[in-house]
């Protein structure tokens, strides 16, 4: 089946078989990755022995997660060629914001758009954007998050506009959160900017750099989404990264300890024990809410960095898809998987006995195999402009590229939906 799919690239793009190389980098690769993880990996300091061990217990559940619903699982499959391509383009959709537009930025190779998710079991038709709008006639969706979030509403506004064109309704200072009405369908979508989904303070400057600690308040959820929850029928929502980042945690007003903080004298304490405390309130609030509608947890997604991170020179080059555990995850993308399959798990059987519609999405293992839809250096406009080739610019292993791999997640949640996954 693989073979079969490499001849058709090979046919299809005249490129080289890379194969053997790249399993002799590989081998090299996943054998340095027990070195450097122990003795180089800038979170091992924050990675405790036990966490290590739970993690590696957990491995094998990477190639899936179990829907246990008797039903087909949308997100147990394989990226197959696609020769049709995608749905829109850099021309043809007026969403992708500069740092996901790969294309216009002047991505060279064009092999990683040729892919489609096909699951295992069951068919996934191409996403029909009429289809989606006559069955979200008169709803409301919200995707609440972070920049993923707004990443995977750009791909979703771009696939809608090849059927209707939305208007803005609203938007903050920013644009980081925003809502759009396609008024022919009475439909309405929302993008809401909460980043941690509890309330957080962060101090950035002008350019987006921390100038100081987050703080973080663990046992409160994010009143910009929490005050308007009623009114979507669906909701996706996620977090992820953010967590990551130097903060002073509180509960019941009072300060817990701090993450990454070596000039305050508090506690420090990982940033794993406020990812679960602050899924545990998002979660704790679903439940126990009056919602009718739908509402998915998405998984946050993983970074492709290689041979660094974002802020050490780490780059993705890779111009096809991964093979099944071909793509080793990353320690710390372990840790914040697990502890969301742990607390989502609960709360799905917590929501069903409640009446609410809560269901696990779980994109982290499709998207490990897409090392190749991240936009690397062409976050910019002509990077390499005036540059050689091996000039160090930063690369951006994280978000992906519009269009790309991003664009199936619409392609599974139509289907989900209209399955009757989730009833509405
Ligand atoms: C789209 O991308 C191509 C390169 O693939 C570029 O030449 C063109 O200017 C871009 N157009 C827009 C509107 O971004
Ligand atoms: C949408 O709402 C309008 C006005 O409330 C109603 O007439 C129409 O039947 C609704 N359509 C659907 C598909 O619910
Ligand atoms: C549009 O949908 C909203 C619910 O989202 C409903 O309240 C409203 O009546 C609908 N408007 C029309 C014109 O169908
Ligand atoms: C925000 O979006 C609006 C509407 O699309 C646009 O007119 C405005 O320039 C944007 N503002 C920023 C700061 O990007
Ligand atoms: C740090 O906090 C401890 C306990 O609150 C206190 O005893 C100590 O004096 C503090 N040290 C400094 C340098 O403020």
């Amino acid at each position: 089946m693989r073979t079969q799919r490499i001849d058709y690239l090979k046919h299809k793009f005249g490129y080289n078989n890379k194969n053997l190389l790249l399993k002799w980098v590989l081998t090299i690769f996943f054998f340095g990755l027990a070195f450097k993880l122990v003795f180089f990996h800038p979170l091992s300091q924050e990675i405790s022995p036990v966490v290590l061990e739970h993690v590696a217990q957990n491995e094998d559940q990477l190639s899936h997660t179990n829907t246990g619903e008797g039903k087909c699982d949308y997100l147990r499959g394989d990226w197959v060629p696609n020769p049709s391509g995608p749905l829109y383009t850099n021309e043809s959709c007026s969403f992708i914001q500069p740092y996901q537009n790969c294309l216009k930025n002047g991505r060279p190779d064009r092999e990683f758009l040729y892919w489609k998710w096909a699951p295992r079991d069951c068919d996934l038709p191409p996403f029909d954007a009429h289809k989606f709008l006559n069955a979200m006639r008169n709803k409301t969706w919200a995707v609440i998050g972070d920049s993923i979030s707004r990443n995977h509403v750009q791909s979703l506004l771009c696939m809608l506009s090849t059927a209707a064109q939305p208007i803005v309704v609203y938007h903050d200072e920013l644009n980081k959160s925003q809502r759009w009405h396609f008024s022919s369908y009475n439909f309405t979508l929302s993008v809401i900017w909460s980043p941690f989904l509890v309330e957080a303070v962060t101090f950035e400057d002008l350019n987006g750099e921390p100038t100081s600690e987050v703080e973080l308040y663990l046992d409160k959820v994010d009143s910009k989404w929490k005050d308007h929850y009623l009114n979507f029928d669906y909701i996706i929502i996620s977090c992820g990264k953010w967590f990551l980042r130097s903060a002073i945690y509180y509960e019941n007003g009072i300060i817990q300890g701090c993450h990454s903080c070596p000039k305050r004298n508090l506690t420090e304490l990982e940033f794993t024990f406020a990812y679960r405390k602050a899924i545990k309130s998002v979660l704790n609030f679903i439940v126990s809410s009056d919602h009718k509608g739908s509402i998915f947890y998405r998984t946050f997604t993983p970074d492709h960095f290689e041979n660094g991170e974002w802020s050490s020179g780490g780059t993705c080059k890779r111009t096809e898809p991964a093979k099944e555990g071909e793509m080793e995850i990353k320690y710390l993308n372990m840790m914040l998987r697990e502890i969301e399959l742990e607390e989502v798990g609960k709360a799905v059987d917590e929501a069903s006995r409640n009446g609410v519609n809560l269901k696990l999405v779980d994109l982290v293992p499709l998207s490990l195999l897409r090392p190749d839809g991240h936009p690397g250096p062409y976050r910019e406009f002509q990077p390499f402009a005036n540059k050689d080739q091996n000039a160090k610019v930063q690369n951006d292993c994280l978000h992906w590229c519009l269009p790309g791999p991003i664009d199936s997640w619409n392609d599974i949640l139509l289907e989900m939906i209209l399955k009757g996954h989730m009833i509405n």
